[in-house]
């Protein structure tokens, strides 16, 4: 059985049982600031179990787009991934556990056709009536019913949470990995569904109370139950896997033994999946977060690209990542150039890295002269420079040298704890350091004088950041725009006398502070240096025609539907934008060339921009448009064009809307349940759509 035909058969059996249907949210979670991503279908879902929101229907079933990063390490073997889909159906205050285990048996045997001999249960060792129910219930014997600890599961530190049981499905002798195979242990036994009956709520003060709306929350992966259906030995044999691995086989080209071949086509093909799909919902490589999360799986994946000696560059594979997801979510298709573009650009980034890495190798091998590169060393590659372990062990085997790997991951290892530790006492790694305030002067100009205030290196303050490094600058004055509002951060050069460092990007580091993300290209940079600063022109004007063309659409929408509209986010780059917002129906063709209409009239009204600073109360008194949920400071920068559109903003603008030159909606889709999103490109960006859309 196909992946489509699995979701088919999932969802309307749950709506046979009157389950609604509901869309799979977007993978960025709204609101829920205890989850980086979505990593299970009851994330989105929460709200309802808590009591904070009244569920559409006290029975749903969803096919939701999860990522987990804590698996990253793992894929390669037979099914774990980052991106995975996940099948599930959920209670509010309506049946348990008895209803729950009835309807996955029976879709499993009756729909799916499984043979029931060969699933078997685990259930929390004190759910003696989950036990009970499953002899009961579903007609298993005792002793395909084991008990385990593990059987808990909540969605992160705090939330929802219960006692829960699996449903494992033998996958023959074949596939043990020793005779000590059982459910929960080895690979004998594949975990194919996850039951779990929701009743408590665990508290920030770590008290654990009765939950608001008790029910179910269940998970079936769809990769694994693909392999089942299927018969195929992994989740990447299955259809939502093998035709990417199938187009990275072919442009393989070094010689590995079999099962490194295998290792790295199972990490490509997953880490394009999740790479791919994070970037069409706007998350581009970066250093913190969801960003990061895309780089590190994009690095990796290119880390096996080199050594499977990959053709035609890792970019190629999103035809078939589209071929195989694009059907299900078709916005993977509409941020095809996007993604392509993101992609391609870590990949050059990537390449450069490298390269100055080996020519650090080269030295440090020099100085191993015959022996073993020592730990130390390795992990100054890593870290400083950017060279995976893995390929300094590759050139060191080339050279018939050695690596301290142990002493080297030992080092790795100290460095993310403390990472961790920075992170969990203050949120992100810089926020701890306090760092000096910098003076913003970026509205104005985007070139200045400046010095240095602070360097951080590898999480901890430093003198010094030489040539090749990688390092956030505190700048005394600064002419660079942190991310913020949706709008990313400038990117520009800082030059000074015998140097220069390319700002790659600039992130807001509380208390009035900001980082220059840098790269150290020449000379030497350090605390009290003198430098000019300057901002990259271009992109700073392609996000201000863009941010300004969402602020025209928005007062637009709401000249078009009203004043229910609301904004819900919106992700402003220099060559495109995306405005989200919540609404239950697509607008449909028509409407959305209306609005086309509408903002390029606005657009060539070429309004003036208008910047006042008022106070929230006066702000808002004067109908300026503002994010629902967004906190505002007691005095906001209020932004206007002419009287069409007013809005709360700290963004960067175009001084009269003239300048966007003119915008295009190239589309409008549903990313959540209720949530809109329009995608725009303006000015330059829009030209280049209408040059590719003639090539077509
Ligand atoms: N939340 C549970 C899981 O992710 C079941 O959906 O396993």
């Amino acid at each position: 059985m196909l992946s489509d035909q699995i979701r088919t058969v999932f969802l309307s059996y749950f709506e046979g049982l009157g389950h609604l249907r509901v869309e799979s949210a977007p993978l960025l979670p709204r609101d829920d600031p205890s989850q980086l991503l979505v990593g299970a279908g009851m994330v989105p879902l929460k709200p309802f179990f808590l009591g904070q929101a009244q569920p559409p229907r006290s029975r749903l079933t969803s096919c939701q787009k999860c990522f987990r990063a804590v698996d990253i390490d793992e894929v390669g073997d037979l099914s774990h991934h980052t991106f995975f889909e996940m099948l599930g159906n959920f209670s509010f205050g309506d049946y348990t556990r008895a209803e729950a285990i009835q309807f996955a048996f029976q879709l499993l045997t009756r729909e799916l056709g499984l043979d029931p001999e060969r699933l078997h249960a685990t259930v929390h060792p004190s759910d003696e009536l989950a036990e009970r129910l499953w002899q009961e219930v579903a007609g298993l014997p005792r002793e395909r019913i084991s008990r385990l600890e593990e059987n808990f599961w909540q969605a992160g530190p705090t939330g929802p949470c219960g006692v829960d049981s699996e449903i494992h499905y033998d996958l023959g002798p074949e596939f043990a990995s020793g005779p000590a195979d059982r459910p929960g242990q080895g690979q004998r036994y594949l975990e194919i569904w996850n039951l779990v009956f929701m009743d408590s709520e665990r508290l920030e003060d770590g008290r654990t109370v009765p939950l608001a709306r008790p029910g179910i929350d269940t998970g079936m992966g769809l990769e694994r139950i693909a392999m089942v259906l299927q018969g195929v030995p992994s989740d990447f044999d299955t259809d939502l896997f093998a035709p990417i691995q199938e187009d990275f086989a072919a442009r393989a080209r070094a010689r590995l033994p079999e099962e490194q071949r295998r290792r790295h086509l199972r990490i490509l093909a997953d880490h394009a999946r999740g790479a791919s799909m994070l970037i069409t919902e706007g998350v581009l490589p970066g250093n913190e977060g969801a960003g990061y999360l895309v780089r590190r799986v994009l690095r990796r994946a290119l880390i096996s690209a080199l050594q499977i000696g990959l053709e035609g560059g890792l970019g190629a594979c999103l035809g078939a990542v589209q071929a195989v997801l694009g059907r299900q979510y078709p916005e993977l298709v509409g941020a095809g150039p996007a993604v392509r573009a993101a992609i391609d650009e870590e990949e050059e980034r990537f390449r450069e890295t490298l390269a100055r890495g080996r020519e650090h190798f080269e030295a440090a091998a020099e100085a191993a002269a015959g022996g073993e590169i020592p730990g130390a060393l390795a992990f100054r590659l890593h870290d400083t420079y950017g060279l995976p372990l893995e390929l300094t062990e590759e050139l060191a085997r080339a050279r018939g040298l050695g690596v301290d790997r142990a002493a080297a991951l030992a080092l790795m290892e100290e460095q993310r704890s403390r990472a961790r530790a920075h992170r969990s006492s203050a949120g992100t790694g810089l926020g701890q350091l306090q760092l000096p305030a910098s003076q913003f002067l970026g509205y104005e100009r985007l070139e200045l004088d400046s010095e240095v205030l602070a360097l951080v290196l590898a999480g901890e303050l430093a003198e010094r950041a030489p040539a090749g490094t990688e390092v956030d600058v505190v700048l005394a004055r600064t002419p660079f725009y942190a991310e913020g509002g949706g709008q990313q951060g400038d990117r520009g050069r800082l030059r000074w006398d015998e140097g220069e460092a390319e700002v790659l990007d600039t992130q807001p580091a509380g208390a009035g502070s900001r980082v220059q993300r840098c790269r150290v290209l020449r000379g030497e940079l350090s605390v009290g240096l003198g430098l000019v600063a300057q901002v990259d022109r271009e992109r700073r004007r392609g996000c201000a025609a863009h941010h300004s063309a969402t602020h025209l659409l928005n007062a637009a929408l709401h000249h078009l539907l009203g004043d229910q509209v609301v904004q819900r986010g919106s992700l402003v780059a220099p060559d495109h934008a995306t405005f989200d917002f919540g609404w239950p129906q697509a607008l449909g063709p028509e409407r959305l060339a209306l609005l086309e209409r509408e903002l390029n009239r606005a657009i060539r009204s070429d309004l003036e921009r208008g910047v006042q600073l008022l106070p929230l109360e006066e702000a808002r008194r004067q109908g300026a448009l503002a994010l629902p949920d967004e906190l505002y400071a007691a005095e906001v920068r209020v932004i206007n064009f002419g009287e069409f559109s007013k809005e709360l903003c700290g963004g960067t603008h175009v001084a009269r809307s003239g300048e966007i030159g003119a915008a295009v909606l190239t589309g409008e889709r549903s990313v959540g349940a209720g949530l809109r999103r329009i995608e725009l490109l303006a000015g330059a960006a829009a030209e280049a759509w209408w040059g590719r859309e003639r090539e077509r």
